[in-house]
């Protein structure tokens, strides 16, 4: 049985119960999105809009979803009151149009901090098994959102020591003193950090891409793919490309049970021939302290690739054609600058990783197939996008 607040009229009860059986989650926009009484907060009404055969992300017992939370979350996600300058927010360093990635070698923050790293896209995020290019432990958005919001090092929104100021904020705003009592109901100041958290959270799992020309060739469609693409594909299992970049999601970093396999130096950088990859950019060797862990990054999904340019985990790879002539090669050669080296023999590369000839056609193929990987409903998917427009 579903619980309204007490404040909800009669009427808006009503309302709000045929609006919900007409919209659900369905990707069909709101009529109204500032008209709250369409938002349930009840969580058994909450639906995943999934194709068959693909699982719900798992999400966690104390964040059950709800229309209403999620709601919550995508207007926290687009609102700038949740940065230092006010004039910052996720999604300026995951915009939608790019698959929830920012289009800049390196992110830049609310204070004009250069982050060390590139902007990792959003598409299915929900499946990752771990959050960020090298933070095994970080293994929920719950704890993940917390870093962006509150770390100072970088400082990206740079709300560290703001806490009460963004409760009072966003108490300001009457939409949201609704939309918290629908999403959780039953509190008595549901205006809080954590639900502010749980909410982006939930947002974010709803952040799916499953439209894409490979999701509906795998479904059945054989025409979905161009001959080109079809040919790619074979490549990209052929050339030793699957053996990371496995699964729904194209990495291994989504599939259970395979996390330990997950991250990868793939000699990008060999500084002076040591192996070294440049500061704050080592890898899972910052976690661990371990030197066989030099440069191992988290292998990314390649759903949307084609949008998350540029490439790596510092953005220092310019095109999917980069990209492929430096697997071709067997790493990536800096011949000059303070990080050259051979990247090739960086003795801490990954042994999945072979060079092999990448003649013109199969690069093209191998284009071809990296491009059916992108899914352009899920850039104008409007029930992802900014709500305060
Ligand atoms: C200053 C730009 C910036 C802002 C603002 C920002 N992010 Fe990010 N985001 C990044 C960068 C850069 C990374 C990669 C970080 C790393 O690996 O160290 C990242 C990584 C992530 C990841 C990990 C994805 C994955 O698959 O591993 C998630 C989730 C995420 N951000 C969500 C958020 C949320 C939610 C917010 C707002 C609360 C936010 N980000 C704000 C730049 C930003
Ligand atoms: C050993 C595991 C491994 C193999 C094999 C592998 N990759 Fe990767 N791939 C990674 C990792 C790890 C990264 C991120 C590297 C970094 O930034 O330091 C990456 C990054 C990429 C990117 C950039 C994505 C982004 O968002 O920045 C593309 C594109 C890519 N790989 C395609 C391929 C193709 C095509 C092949 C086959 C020729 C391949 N990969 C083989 C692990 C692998």
């Amino acid at each position: 049985m579903i619980q309204w607040p007490r404040w909800i009229p009669v009427v808006a009860r009503l309302a709000s119960v045929f609006l919900l059986s007409a919209c659900g989650r369905d990707g069909a926009a709101p009529t109204d999105p500032d008209d709250v009484t369409q938002w349930s907060g009840d969580p058994a009404a909450f639906r995943w809009n999934l194709p068959a055969g693909v699982s719900a992300p798992v999400v966690p017992r104390d964040n059950p979803m709800s229309d209403a939370k999620v709601e919550l979350g995508r207007r926290l996600f687009y609102d700038t009151r949740l940065s230092v300058n006010g004039a910052f927010s996720c999604a300026s360093c995951h915009r939608q149009e790019f698959a929830f990635a920012d289009a800049k070698n390196l992110s830049v923050g609310a204070t004009g901090e250069v982050h060390p790293r590139n902007s990792i896209g959003l598409s299915n995020a929900a499946y990752q098994l771990s959050f960020g290019w090298a933070a095994p432990s970080t293994n929920s958005f719950e704890l993940h959102a917390l870093i962006p919001m509150f770390g100072d090092a970088p400082i990206e929104m740079g709300l560290k020591g703001r806490e009460s100021q963004v409760v009072s904020d966003l108490q300001g705003v009457a939409l949201y003193r609704q939309l918290f009592a629908v999403a959780y109901a039953g509190e008595s100041s549901p205006i809080r950090i954590e639900n502010v958290v749980r909410s982006i959270a939930a947002f974010q799992r709803t952040i799916l891409s499953f439209n894409a020309p490979i999701d509906r060739y795998r479904r059945g469609d054989a025409a979905a793919l161009s001959a080109a693409a079809v040919r790619g594909m074979a490549l990209f299992e052929s050339r030793g490309c699957t053996q990371c970049h496995a699964g729904a999601d194209f990495t291994l970093a989504t599939v259970p049970g395979r996390a330990a396999e997950a991250f990868a130096n793939t000699g990008l950088y060999n500084i002076g021939g040591t192996g070294t990859y440049p500061a704050r950019n080592r890898g899972l060797m910052e976690v661990t302290g371990s030197a066989m862990d030099m440069g191992r990054m988290k292998i990314p999904s390649l759903r949307n690739v084609a949008l998350t340019f540029p490439y790596g985990h510092d953005g220092s790879v310019g095109s999917l054609d980069a990209m492929l002539e430096n697997y071709a090669r067997g790493g990536r050669l800096m011949q000059t600058g303070p990080n050259a080296g051979d990247g090739r023999d960086n003795p801490y590369k990954d042994s999945r990783l072979r060079a092999f000839a990448l003649p013109p056609g199969d690069k093209a193929d191998l284009l071809a197939f990296l491009q059916a990987l992108t899914d352009s409903a899920f850039v104008t998917n409007t029930t992802l996008a900014n709500p305060w427009r």
